[in-house]
């Protein structure tokens, strides 16, 4: 198997800025694309500084993991565009990271197929859409693997590889070894709604949710339950919060059809989202998030 060298990325996103950050910072070329500048310049932002946490920190524990020179290294390796054609055109590896709507990922698919050389292995960033489903939109399925990532991307331990039913070993193979660069543990889990992950971490999120709703506890009590007795960094309600509301929605709205009943989204979990209170990213969820 071929070292990946390249890689593209498209979606600027909190999850794409996250991936290109951590395969820049892993020495891969990277360009990142979005649609527009507006989110591409946004994206950039979210990569300095989590490079910022991650320089101060390294300074403060003495160590040269992070300098300010390999931040500059690392920035430069990251170039941007808005065409999709050149984002893949030399790529090794693309990882889609465009939102949770299946129609748009095999339109995208579609697409990056076409540009893409004929090695590239072809990953999308999902947390809970069937890749079979979305490698239907590939002439050659076998490229087409899930690559989960975890928020906040640079921080988080784990990379959950997703094997299609067509999905070919060598595909895997590039999936893990590339996690693996990236400093991630990798898991490979067979194509099931929700993999591993999400199927567990929105049942407590979607039962919070409906504690808050039938009056049990506060948002806080709720997740202070949860972080001091059960020792999670974070409660279900604030990792909502930080996930994304709508995120999580569409999770639960896709496991309900294809898994059942116990997967219905709350109804203040979808009356939140239509107010446009998605959490941290737009400043209210179940809490208020200052910059
Ligand atoms: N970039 C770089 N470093 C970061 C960072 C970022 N974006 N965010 C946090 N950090 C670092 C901080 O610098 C800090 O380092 P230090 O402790 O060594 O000084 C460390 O991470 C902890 O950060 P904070 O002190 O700011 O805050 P916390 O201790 O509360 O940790 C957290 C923040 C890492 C987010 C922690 O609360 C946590 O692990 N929460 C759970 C996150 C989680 O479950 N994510 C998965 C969500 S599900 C998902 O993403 C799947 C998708 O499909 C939806």
């Amino acid at each position: 198997m071929a070292e990946i060298k390249r890689v593209a990325v498209l979606g600027a996103g909190t999850m794409g800025a996250g991936i290109a950050q951590i395969a820049a910072t892993a020495g891969m070329d990277v360009r990142l694309r979005d649609v527009a500048d507006g989110p591409i310049q946004k994206g950039l932002e979210t990569i300095r500084s989590s490079l910022d946490r991650i320089v101060a920190k390294a300074a403060k524990a003495g160590k040269a993991t992070m300098t300010d020179a390999a931040r500059t290294e690392v920035l430069g390796r990251i170039r941007t565009t808005t065409s999709l054609d050149e984002a893949v055109a030399d790529a090794d590896l693309v990882v889609e990271a465009i939102p949770e709507r299946m129609d748009w990922k095999k339109e995208c698919l579609a697409s990056v197929e076409a540009a893409a050389p004929a090695h590239a292995v072809l990953a999308t960033n999902t947390s809970s859409l069937s890749i079979t489903d979305i490698a239907s939109a590939a002439k050659d399925p076998s490229r087409v693997v899930g690559m989960h990532f975890f928020n906040p991307v640079p921080v988080m331990e784990l990379l959950e590889v997703v094997r299609g039913l067509r999905t070919s070993d060598a595909a895997v193979a590039a999936a893990r070894a590339t996690g693996e660069r990236m400093g991630k543990t990798v898991i490979v889990v067979r194509d099931s709604p929700g993999f591993a992950t999400s199927r567990l971490g929105v049942c407590l999120a979607a039962e919070a949710i409906r504690m808050l709703e039938s009056g049990v506890a506060s948002a806080e009590d709720i997740d202070r339950a949860m972080e001091l007795g059960y020792r999670h960094p974070m409660g279900p309600l604030r990792l909502t919060d930080l996930v994304g509301l709508d995120v999580r929605l569409a999770i639960l709205d896709h496991l309900h059809r294809e898994v059942g009943e116990q997967f219905r989204p709350p109804p203040l979990l979808r009356q939140l989202v239509r107010a446009g209170k998605l959490g941290k990213k737009t400043g209210e969820g179940f809490y208020r998030w200052e910059k």
